[in-house]
C-alpha cells in the first residue's frame, strides 16, 4: 500500500512539474498530460485517504494548528530543513517551490512516508500532526513565495527583452559568462533571486570574484578567479579560456567580491523585478519522472 501511493504520488510530482513548465516556460504540456495528471490525482487520493477524497484539503489550517505545526517543525525537522525552514542539509521549505510534489496532499505523503533514495526520512505521525505541519508550512509560502501578481510567463519574455541571455543560459540558450540558470529556483530563496537583479555585488559566489591587474604592456585585464597562490593566479578570462600567470611584474593586481552583472534596480520596474523573480524561482529540475533526474 505504502508503496503503491509513493509511485503514484511521484507520478503525479512528474506530470504536475511537466504540467507546471507548460504553464511557465515554452509551452511543452499537452492538453493529454494534463487530463491525466488529473486521473492520477484521483486515483493517489483514493488510495492514500481511503475513501474519504475531499480529506486531501487541509482539514487543520486554524491559527492554533499553524503554531502546533510550528512546534512540531522546530523539534524535528529544522536540524534538517532549518529553524524557519530556509534550508540547510534539506531543501528550503518556505520559499513554496518544492521538488518532489507541492499540492497539499503531495506535501502530506512525503513528510509522512519520507522521499526513498533521500535523506528526508519517514516520521510517521498521525495525519493531523503532519496536516498541522502542511499548514506551518504554507503559511510560510504565504510570506515568502513570488508576490501575488508576478507572472512567471511575463518574466521569461523579460529575460528574452532586457538581454540577460547575453551571459546567462537557461536550457541550451544564451552566454557563457555568467552561471546556467536553467536549474536557480531549486537552490535559490526568492529573496536571493530579487537581491541577484537589484544589488549583484550584494552576494557573489567564489566561482565569480574577479581579478583584475595591468599588464606589461598596459593592458587592463579581468577575469573570474580559479586560484591564487603568493607567486602565481589562475583565472578564466572573459572571453572562457583558463589562464595561469605569475604574479610578480603585475601592475594594480587585485580580487574583488564584486559583480560582473550590472544592477537592474533603476532599469527594471519593481513589477517587472517581481515577475522575473517568479520566473526564475520557477527554473527547476523536471520531477522524478520528468526525465533530466
Ligand atoms: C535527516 C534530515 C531530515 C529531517 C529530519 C527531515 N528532512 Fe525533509 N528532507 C530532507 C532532505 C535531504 C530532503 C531532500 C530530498 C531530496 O530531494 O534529495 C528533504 C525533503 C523534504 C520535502 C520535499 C521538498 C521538496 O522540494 O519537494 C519536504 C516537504 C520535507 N522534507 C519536509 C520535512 C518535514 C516537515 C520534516 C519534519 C517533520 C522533515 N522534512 C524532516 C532531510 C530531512
Ligand atoms: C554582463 C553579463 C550579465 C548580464 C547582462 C546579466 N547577468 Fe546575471 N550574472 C552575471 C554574473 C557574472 C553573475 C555571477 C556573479 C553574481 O552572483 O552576481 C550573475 C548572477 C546572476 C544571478 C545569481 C545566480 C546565483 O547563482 O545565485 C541571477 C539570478 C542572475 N544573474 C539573473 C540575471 C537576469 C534575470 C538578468 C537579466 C535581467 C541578468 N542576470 C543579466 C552576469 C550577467
Amino acid at each position: 500500500m505504502a508503496k503503491l501511493r509513493l509511485c503514484l504520488a511521484l507520478a503525479v510530482a512528474g506530470l504536475a512539474s511537466r504540467a507546471a513548465d507548460g504553464l511557465t516556460g515554452p509551452a511543452t504540456a499537452a492538453p493529454t498530460e494534463v487530463a491525466s495528471a488529473a486521473v492520477v490525482t484521483a486515483l493517489v487520493q483514493t488510495a492514500t485517504i481511503a475513501g474519504n477524497p475531499e480529506q486531501a484539503r487541509n482539514p487543520r489550517t486554524s491559527p492554533a494548528d499553524v503554531a502546533a505545526g510550528a512546534k512540531t517543525f522546530r523539534s524535528h525537522c529544522s536540524p534538517c530543513h532549518g529553524l524557519n525552514a530556509e534550508g540547510g542539509r534539506g531543501p528550503n521549505l518556505a520559499s513554496g517551490a518544492f521538488f518532489h510534489g507541492s499540492s497539499d496532499l503531495e506535501l502530506l505523503n512525503n513528510i509522512s512516508d519520507g522521499i526513498p533514495g533521500t535523506e528526508m526520512p519517514g516520521l510517521f505521525y498521525s495525519p493531523d500532526r503532519v496536516w498541522q505541519i502542511v499548514a506551518y508550512i504554507r503559511s510560510l509560502n504565504a510570506a515568502n513565495g513570488p508576490k501575488p501578481g508576478a507572472n512567471a510567463a511575463r518574466g521569461a519574455e523579460l529575460l528574452r527583452d532586457k538581454a540577460c541571455l547575453q551571459c546567462h543560459r537557461v536550457n541550451g540558450q544564451g552566454g557563457r559568462l555568467g552561471p546556467d540558470l536553467s536549474e536557480i529556483g531549486k537552490s535559490r530563496s526568492i529573496e536571493h533571486l530579487r537581491q541577484a537583479l537589484v544589488d549583484p555585488n550584494a552576494d557573489v559566489r567564489q566561482r565569480y570574484w574577479v581579478v583584475s591587474y595591468t599588464d606589461a604592456s598596459g593592458d587592463k585585464v579581468e577575469g573570474f578567479l580559479m586560484n591564487e597562490d603568493t607567486y602565481s593566479v589562475q583565472f578564466i578570462n572573459m572571453t572562457g579560456r583558463l589562464q595561469s600567470i605569475a604574479k610578480s611584474g603585475l601592475k594594480d593586481y587585485k580580487v574583488e567580491k564584486i559583480s560582473k552583472m550590472p544592477s537592474f534596480k533603476d532599469s527594471l520596474t519593481t513589477e517587472e523585478v517581481e515577475h522575473l523573480v517568479a520566473y526564475l524561482a520557477s527554473l527547476r529540475p523536471k520531477g522524478p519522472k520528468g526525465g533530466t533526474q
